[in-house]
């Protein structure tokens, strides 16, 4: 695991986007997996502008996203779906065959644990995979406890998870209780793995998730056991790190 420290979020977001963007001239059907919320926002705008600015062909690209709210329909503004398709598929016309989103509204959610899993082992694995940190040290949705072995899963959600989701995401009033989400096993099977926070208020956590000790009660902790595992952050995100 190692850390790089940027300047600030936008730096951070342009770096992030161009990766991207060297591993899709490497590998053109390359598998990236990534988290929605706040932190990706302008790593995808970066990545949308370049790819449609350089012509670059992204024919071949399949993208995972990393989990979904349960009970909420993907056109809600604040769900993962929403997110991706106004990020990415929509501006850049991504046809449905070159993605896989799990889908909160399932009546069986068993089986769509199994669905992402199978779609992930068939594309031969997760190429890169961009997550954030929440304020329990939550990836994805793995939260505090989660087994680091398991793959998609369903998870009942943290309090701090619902309290921030509630107050950040969402405009209208929805009811949050379970998430579903790519597992802890499937990020330590991706071949590379970035960790992106931005601000003072992911301080505590990046501090937690660089130098604490690798355990479930802080999720976070096991991107230090991923050989390939990144964690890129900016100036005030980074700012409670003691061996910089
Ligand atoms: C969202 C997700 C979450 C977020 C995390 C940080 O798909 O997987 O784990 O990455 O809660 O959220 P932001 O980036 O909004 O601070």
């Amino acid at each position: 695991m190692n850390l790089t420290i940027f300047r600030n979020y936008d730096a951070l977001s342009a770096f992030t986007a161009d990766e991207m963007i060297r591993l899709l001239q490497t590998k053109p059907d390359a598998v990236i997996c990534m988290a929605s919320g706040s932190t990706p926002k302008d790593c995808c705008r970066y990545f949308v502008q370049k790819v449609l600015s350089e012509k670059i062909d992204i024919s071949q690209f399949f993208f995972v996203g990393l989990d979904e709210w349960v009970g909420l329909p993907p056109a809600l503004p604040g769900s993962c779906h929403y997110d991706f398709k106004t990020r990415l598929f929509d501006p850049l016309k991504m046809p449905p065959t070159q993605y896989h989103l799990f889908n909160g509204m399932a009546t069986d959610l068993q089986s769509e644990c199994k669905k992402m899993d199978s779609v992930i082992t068939e594309k031969g694995g997760i190429d890169l995979m961009i997550v954030g940190i929440g304020m329990n040290g939550h990836i994805g949705f793995n939260e505090p406890g989660v087994d680091f072995n398991l793959l998609s899963h369903v998870i009942d959600l943290d309090e701090t998870t619902i309290t921030v989701g509630l107050k950040k995401y969402f405009t209208e009033p929805v009811t949050l209780k379970k998430g579903i989400t790519l597992g802890l096993g499937t990020l330590m099977a991706a071949k590379k793995v970035i960790l992106m926070a931005s601000g003072l208020t992911k301080a505590n956590v990046i501090q937690q998730a660089v130098e604490g000790p690798i355990t479930n009660t802080f999720p976070a902790s096991i991107i230090q056991q991923h050989p390939e595992g990144k964690i890129w952050v900016d100036e005030d995100a980074a700012s409670k790190v003691v061996k910089k």
